[in-house]
Formats: C-alpha cells, sequence, structure tokens
C-alpha cells in the first residue's frame, strides 16, 4: 500500500481553509431562490477534500508564486467539480443517495433543485474566472477557455457521457482509459494548467511537463476512485461503496483485477512524479499531492 506523505496533509489543510473561506464568500449572495442558493451551499460547502483547488495553488507555487493569484480560478475548479457531482448522483445518472457521508442534493432537497444548483454552480464558476483578481483581462480569458473545454463535452461532460454508454460493456484498456481521462482526467488538467497560468512568464517548456504530470495524475486519480469502490468502507469514503458493481459499471479493476489495477496506479504515480524531475523543491507541494491521491482511503 502507498504511505501517505505528511506534507500532504498540511498543504491541503492551509488549501482548504481558503478555499472555504472563499467558496463561502461566493455563495453567500445574489441567488434569486433561498431554496436554491441553499442547495448550492449544501453541495459545495459539505465537506470534499478540495484536491483540484490544491493542485491548482500548487501548480502556481511550482512556477515560483505566491500561489494568492490562483485561489479565486481554484474555486472556479472547484465549483465545476461540485456540480458534477451533483448531477452524477442523480437517479438518470449514477442514483447514488450518500455523498461526503451526507445524503445527495437531490435527496437532502429535490431532483429538480439539484440540477439548478449545478445549473448555477457551472455559470457562477466562469463568472468568478472573469473576476480573478491580480490577472490580466487576457489571462482570465485563457483560463476560461481552458476550464470550458475541460469542462464540456470535449472533456468531463464528454467523459459521464462516454461512461453512461459503457454500462454493461466491457471495454478494452484504451477505451476505459479515454473514459478516464475525460470524465475526470480533464478537470484534474485544468486545474493544475489554470493554477500554472497564474506565472505570467511560464515558459511552454514548464507547462508541458505541468502537463504530464496532471494527465499521469488524472488517471491515477480515477484508478484509485475506482479501487476505493470496491475495497473502501462506506463510511470513510462517504458514498456507498460498491455502487460501481452494481451499476455494471466498467472500471480499471474490473478489467485489470486488483493487483493489475494497482500496479497500473504505481505506474501512473511515477510517471506523474518524473514528469517534475526538471522542477525544485517548489513544486514539493505538486509532488506531496500525487502521494495523496494514490494513497488516499477517500
Ligand atoms: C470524486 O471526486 C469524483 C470523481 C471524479 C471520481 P473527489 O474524490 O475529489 O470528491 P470530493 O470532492 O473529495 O468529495
Ligand atoms: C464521476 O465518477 C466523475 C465525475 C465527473 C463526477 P464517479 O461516478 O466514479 O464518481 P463517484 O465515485 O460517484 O464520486
Ligand atoms: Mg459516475
Ligand atoms: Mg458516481
Ligand atoms: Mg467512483
Amino acid at each position: 500500500m502507498p504511505r501517505q506523505n505528511p506534507l500532504a496533509e498540511v498543504f491541503l489543510e492551509t488549501c482548504r481553509g481558503n478555499i472555504d473561506a472563499e467558496l463561502d464568500r461566493c455563495i453567500d449572495h445574489n441567488a434569486a431562490s433561498g431554496r436554491l442558493q441553499e442547495a448550492m451551499r449544501y453541495s459545495v460547502l459539505g465537506g470534499g477534500k478540495r484536491i483540484r483547488p490544491a493542485l491548482c495553488v500548487a501548480a502556481a507555487k511550482a512556477l515560483g508564486q505566491s500561489g494568492d493569484e490562483a485561489l479565486i480560478p481554484a474555486c472556479a475548479v472547484e465549483l465545476i467539480h461540485a456540480y458534477s457531482l451533483i448531477h452524477d448522483d442523480l437517479p438518470a445518472m449514477d442514483d447514488d443517495e450518500l455523498r461526503r457521508g451526507r445524503p445527495t442534493t437531490h435527496i437532502a432537497f429535490d431532483e429538480a433543485t439539484a440540477i439548478l444548483a449545478g445549473d448555477a454552480l457551472q455559470t457562477l464558476a466562469f463568472g468568478l474566472l472573469t473576476e480573478a483578481p491580480g490577472l490580466s483581462e487576457s489571462i482570465r480569458l485563457t483560463m476560461v477557455r481552458e476550464l470550458s473545454r475541460a469542462s464540456g463535452h470535449s472533456g468531463m461532460v464528454g467523459g459521464q457521457a462516454i461512461d453512461l454508454e459503457s454500462v454493461g460493456k466491457t471495454l478494452v484498456l484504451s477505451q476505459l482509459e479515454t473514459m478516464h481521462r475525460h470524465k475526470t482526467g480533464a478537470l484534474i488538467e485544468a486545474s493544475v494548467r489554470i493554477g500554472a497560468l497564474t506565472a505570467p512568464s511560464v515558459s511552454e517548456q514548464a507547462l508541458d511537463a505541468l502537463t504530464r504530470y496532471a494527465k499521469a495524475l488524472g488517471l491515477a486519480f480515477q484508478v484509485q476512485d475506482d479501487l476505493l469502490d470496491i475495497e473502501g468502507d462506506t463510511n470513510i469514503i462517504g458514498k456507498p461503496q460498491g455502487s460501481d458493481a452494481a451499476r455494471s459499471k466498467p472500471t480499471y479493476p474490473a478489467l485489470l483485477g486488483i493487483t493489475g489495477a494497482r500496479d497500473h496506479l504505481a505506474t501512473l504515480l511515477e510517471n506523474a512524479q518524473q514528469s517534475l524531475r526538471e522542477f525544485g523543491p517548489e513544486a514539493d507541494p505538486l509532488r506531496a499531492m500525487a502521494d495523496y491521491v494514490v494513497a488516499r482511503t477517500h
């Protein structure tokens, strides 16, 4: 079993505090409906590891930035993630009733409110990016483009569509990888790239290396998620263990077996860490996050 990296816990804890405070602030006004706002707050603020925003901040730090300018972009990514989870749990999709140890949004409220809360979080994310302080208009625009590509039909939503079309089918490894790269990898890649874009003079070479890191980590993230669905404990993972098998979802362990999936995970971690070899200690938070993603128990 991979060991936990103590730096990751400290780094994540600090990021979580900053991110949660910003998220709280950006969903505390302006909603035309109190119930809608309550559902948005319920799904965004009720826990969550905040891995994507932490990766965003860590990527900025890897390029010598303080990470402060990455905070609002990081929140934008987390809002997209929160919306994707609300919709992922709906009866028409995975039909799950537990998320982060609490009833899913459509159970705590109702289906229509859950759909609308997801919609509203998605548009809020893009609005937030256009206002991110300390960044030029042109960088903000590039970030909007990155997030849009990563979250829509060419990214996360496209991957979710492949996921639903693949139920009950046996995919070959390349097809499974394509699905995972879209449904989970794309947003993780965008988190890292958007964080990197806060560095005004980021080189193509550094951005490529960070992108390679994020691609490997994005896949690793979903392999571990699939493993936790089999080996995890509902009380710890905070979502129903066995959900994938119950819905005949194609997963890495289903295709490669548990040992095969673990070996694959180790290779992906190695690839992610190798991509950072040209970076100095400023990339340690990214290195620690990679260790965290594969060793996490929830
Ligand atoms: C779960 O993501 C959904 C997937 C993409 C597999 P996380 O494991 O990051 O969920 P939270 O935000 O910590 O609850
Ligand atoms: C979801 O994948 C990926 C998303 C885009 C939300 P899963 O369906 O495996 O995520 P969990 O296990 O429900 O969190
Ligand atoms: Mg799903
Ligand atoms: Mg699901
Ligand atoms: Mg899962």
